[in-house]
């Protein structure tokens, strides 16, 4: 027997406060994994019901902010999706290097960046082109998560040796380096991937406090958790902080929908650019 009981009424008030404070909108079929996700919440809280663990939702920001937490899937890996990586290659090569040689800021941003495998391989892709770092040229990663915690886990730059196992050998003594440390060996992310990318907490559904456009977005595997209503407006909102040109990367299961989808264009599989006017 469960130690709690989660009510459907229980589950629609956390499901509308999820969807209210992420976006993140979950079908009647994930009652077992809001309970598994919350078990342990309630029990730090030092809450015995659902009930009561709603109350103290309603009057505590730092509550609700850690039950977002706890709802949010995180799964992620290195190269994950790679056609991506070697069209982005492509692009550094022929358009956005050459830019940044002639004195043009050029800025990538991975939208939901989980634990940091997505950005630090737009990092190693970066230096597979540039051996040395961007150096004088102003060239940028942003990454950032609704989740603080993966965000601090991706800051570090280390991960159980399992993380690395099927990327190649040359990848792996080219960007990482072995770490022994409390949770025996580790893998450290390079220096030189580190330097490029500046983390960041941020909800999508929030301001965007960042200034200038992106010529590259990757928004992989998180709008299949929003509603049709809120996809539509964040891919308005992707393709208004893009310049002409600028390129979007989504997840395998998603597709642009609604009145970005007159703009951005798909040119390869999850592939879109945008053409007309961007910013
Ligand atoms: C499945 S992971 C995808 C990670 C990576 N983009 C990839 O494709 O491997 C989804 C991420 O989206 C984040 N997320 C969910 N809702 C969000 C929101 N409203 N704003 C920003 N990030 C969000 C989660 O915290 C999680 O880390």
């Amino acid at each position: 027997m469960n130690e709690f009981i989660l009510t459907d009424s229980d589950f629609r008030s956390i499901s509308a406060l999820l969807e209210k404070a992420a976006g993140i909108n979950l079908s009647p079929s994930k009652k077992t994994l809001v309970y598994s996700r919350l078990v342990k919440r309630l029990r730090l809280a030092g809450t015995t019901t659902f009930a009561e663990y709603r109350t103290l939702l309603e009057r505590d920001s730092t509550e609700r902010q850690k039950m977002v937490e706890a709802l949010t899937t995180n799964t992620t890996s290195f190269y994950r999706e790679r056609h991506h990586f070697d069209h982005l290659k492509d692009l550094l090569i022929n358009q956005l290097i050459p830019a940044a040689r002639q004195g043009r800021r050029v800025r990538i941003w991975s939208a939901a960046c989980s634990t940091g495998e997505e950005p630090y391989s737009i990092a190693f892709t970066v230096l597979s082109v540039l051996p040395q770092g961007s150096g004088d040229l102003d060239l940028k990663i942003l990454a950032t998560d609704i989740n603080s915690t993966v965000v601090e886990k991706a800051r570090t730059g280390i991960y159980g040796s399992s993380a690395i196992e099927t990327l190649p050998p040359g990848t792996r003594q080219r960007f990482f380096e072995k770490v022994t440390g409390s949770n025996g060996v580790e893998v450290a992310v390079c220096r030189a991937a580190r330097d490029l990318i500046s983390f960041r907490t941020l909800n999508l559904q929030e301001a965007w406090p960042m200034n200038g456009a992106f010529d590259v977005i990757f928004c992989r595997n998180v709008m299949i958790y929003f509603s049709p209503e809120t996809q539509s407006r964040l891919w308005q909102r992707f393709g208004s902080v893009m310049p002409q040109g600028g390129i979007l990367y989504i997840g395998h299961s998603e597709r642009v929908t609604g009145p970005a989808a007159q703009s951005l264009i798909n040119i390869a599989p999850t592939t879109y650019m945008l053409s007309g006017e961007g910013k």
